[in-house]
């Protein structure tokens, strides 16, 4: 199915059979705490990619964000890194349990719609993104590229981790009761104009599996200007 096919003009669950309000969203991750809890039990091989690529971005003392941190797995471990580390969640029972269990001398946890949280003048060296903006609405995308937008600056890092868009779809298609309350097919091609609208150029493009084929693609993200500086440095501007 092309992806564009999904869009929900109607604001409707992909379901069809709820209206997708923040509440309705909050009530549902705080129920999925259930199924979250498996990854403090047993290692979650998506979580293990995610660590890999998180080593090779994030350094000591670096200000960091982690948008949709959930039970705080990928916070504690940037935490541990060495940089400080905010976690947000929309789920208040998740940022409760991540408080009990992926608390870190570097990490802090801010229950939060990552589309409209507001950080006051603050900057952060590194914004990531792990498995969630596939759950943020199509129709709320341009909140949340203007709230990265306003955190980030020169040398603010990216770290995006999204399941492939060919398998949201067949997943739509096939099997839908897998997939979350709002779980998008979001292609390559629009994740990359989404964050060029913002100025941010992909590094590096990562389309990988851990236990099926095209299961996730990961982005790097750095603002174009860094590159742009640097063209003009090393060859010249005419
Ligand atoms: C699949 S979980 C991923 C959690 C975590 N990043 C990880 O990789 O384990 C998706 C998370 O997105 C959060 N979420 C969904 N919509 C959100 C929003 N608008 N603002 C903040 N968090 C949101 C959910 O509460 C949930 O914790």
């Amino acid at each position: 199915m092309d992806p564009s096919e999904s869009v929900r003009k109607d604001k409707k669950s992909y379901r069809g059979d709820i209206m997708v309000t923040t509440k309705v969203v909050r009530n549902y991750y705080n129920n999925f705490l259930e199924h979250l809890k498996h990854d403090h039990k047993k290692p979650n091989l998506r979580h293990i990619e995610i660590k890999k690529d998180l080593s090779g971005i994030i350094k000591k003392d670096m200000n960091v964000l982690d948008l949709g941190c959930g039970t705080g797995v990928t916070t504690r471990y940037i935490a541990e890194l060495g940089a400080k580390v905010i976690g947000v969640d929309l789920s208040p029972k998740l940022i409760e349990f991540a408080k009990a269990n992926s608390t870190h001398e570097n990490t802090d946890y801010w229950i939060g719609d990552i589309t409209k949280i507001n950080f006051g003048k603050k900057k952060f060296d590194a914004i990531c993104l792990c498995d969630i903006i596939e759950h943020i609405p199509r129709e709320k995308i341009p909140d949340l590229l203007k709230n990265i937008e306003k955190y980030s600056f020169i040398n603010t890092i990216i770290y995006l981790n999204i399941p492939d868009a060919r398998l949201q779809s067949w997943l739509r298609k096939n099997r839908p009761e897998k997939l979350q309350i709002i779980d998008e097919p979001y292609s390559v091609m629009e994740i990359l104009g989404w964050f060029g609208s913002i100025n941010f150029e992909a590094i590096k493009i990562k389309i990988y599996g851990v236990n099926l084929p095209l299961q996730y693609t990961s982005y790097i993200f750095v603002r174009k200007d860094v590159f742009f500086h640097s063209y003009n440095i090393h060859l010249g501007n005419k």
